[in-house]
């Protein structure tokens, strides 16, 4: 039988609303992904916190019936704006019918959820890599890094050059980027491990992020074990309440030497690398 070890992590309260928002924009970021910016109130964007997110109530427009919420990340939140955004693909039933709100329309939204990213006092040079995506989830954590005066370089991967995303915005903050892609082959394990030997060579590596692909969370976690570098990933895994009651999110994780069996809503989506089964 599978049992949930709910009692390994004691989450802190649970600081969420169930609201809904105006949409301030709903725009094309390619040909495959868009960014949503909703109009939110600064009690709602000063809980938010890198790596969380939020489980959206799809409407039901456009021929779409999507049933259950979907969780998406918190691609930035800014108070002083009163913005919340989102940058997603369009896969299936949700995202299309989200993909149809226009300026003015509401979007129901459960949030801020999940426990954040850490930056411990002594990891002065972060490394974030990610792909597609994933890079939505990282987007915030190079903003607060940047914010605590911490070094970054952020290895974005894609398949072509035309859906690397968010490079501009690591730049902005400072970031060294380094681009990789599918069409020139750069994007390969082999050249990425070469990438990450170089940084660790070079004292540029205290810690790893990512998120979602389980080849980059193999990678670092090989490259991270052989150097001693830790890291945290933000994990993607199918969901349906967000809150930690339906259980159907669970993962196994390895903890004190045991597998564990933690809700990726409630415990993550944030965990620590080298404790996720890729
Ligand atoms: C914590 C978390 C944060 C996320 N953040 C983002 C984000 O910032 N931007 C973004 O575009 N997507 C994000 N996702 C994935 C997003 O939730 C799914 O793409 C979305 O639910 C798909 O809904 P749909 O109805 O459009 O497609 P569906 O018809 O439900 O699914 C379409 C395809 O996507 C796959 N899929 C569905 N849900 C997930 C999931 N949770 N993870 C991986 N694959 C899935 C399905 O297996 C199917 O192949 C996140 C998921 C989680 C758990
Ligand atoms: S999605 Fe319901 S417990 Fe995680």
């Amino acid at each position: 039988m599978l049992r949930v070890d709910q009692t390994v992590t004691t989450p802190p309260p649970f600081l969420t609303q169930e609201i809904s928002l105006p949409v301030k924009g709903n725009t094309p970021v390619n040909s495959e992904y868009r960014l949503l910016v909703l109009d939110a109130p600064r009690e709602l964007l000063d809980l938010c916190r890198p790596g969380q997110f939020f489980n959206l109530l799809c409407p039901q427009a456009g021929g779409e019936a999507p049933y259950l919420r979907r969780p998406m990340s918190i691609y930035g939140f800014y108070p002083e704006k009163g913005e919340l955004h989102f940058l997603y693909k369009v896969t299936g039933a949700g995202t299309r019918a989200l993909a149809t709100l226009g300026t003015g329309d509401e979007l129901n939204v459960v949030g801020p959820l999940g426990e954040p990213f850490s930056i411990e006092d002594d990891w002065q040079h972060l490394v974030l890599v990610a792909r597609g995506v994933g890079l939505a989830t990282l987007a915030p954590l190079a903003i607060e890094a940047n914010r605590l005066g911490r070094k970054l370089t952020a290895i974005c991967s894609a398949r072509h050059p035309d859906y690397l995303m968010s490079t501009e915005h690591f730049a902005a903050l400072g970031a060294d980027v380094i681009t990789v892609t599918d069409d020139d082959g750069s994007s390969s394990p082999q050249n990425l491990e070469t990438i990450l030997e170089r940084l660790i060579a070079e004292g540029r590596a205290d810690a790893f992020y990512t998120c979602g692909s389980n080849r980059l969370l193999r990678l670092l976690q090989k490259v991270g074990k052989a150097h001693g570098v830790p890291g945290q990933i933000a994990l993607e895994q199918q969901m349906a309440c967000g809150l930690g009651m339906c259980q159907c999110c669970v993962r196994p994780l390895k903890r004190d030497g045991a597998i564990v069996y933690l809700r990726v809503c409630r415990e993550g989506p944030v965990f620590d690398m080298s404790e996720v089964v890729a």
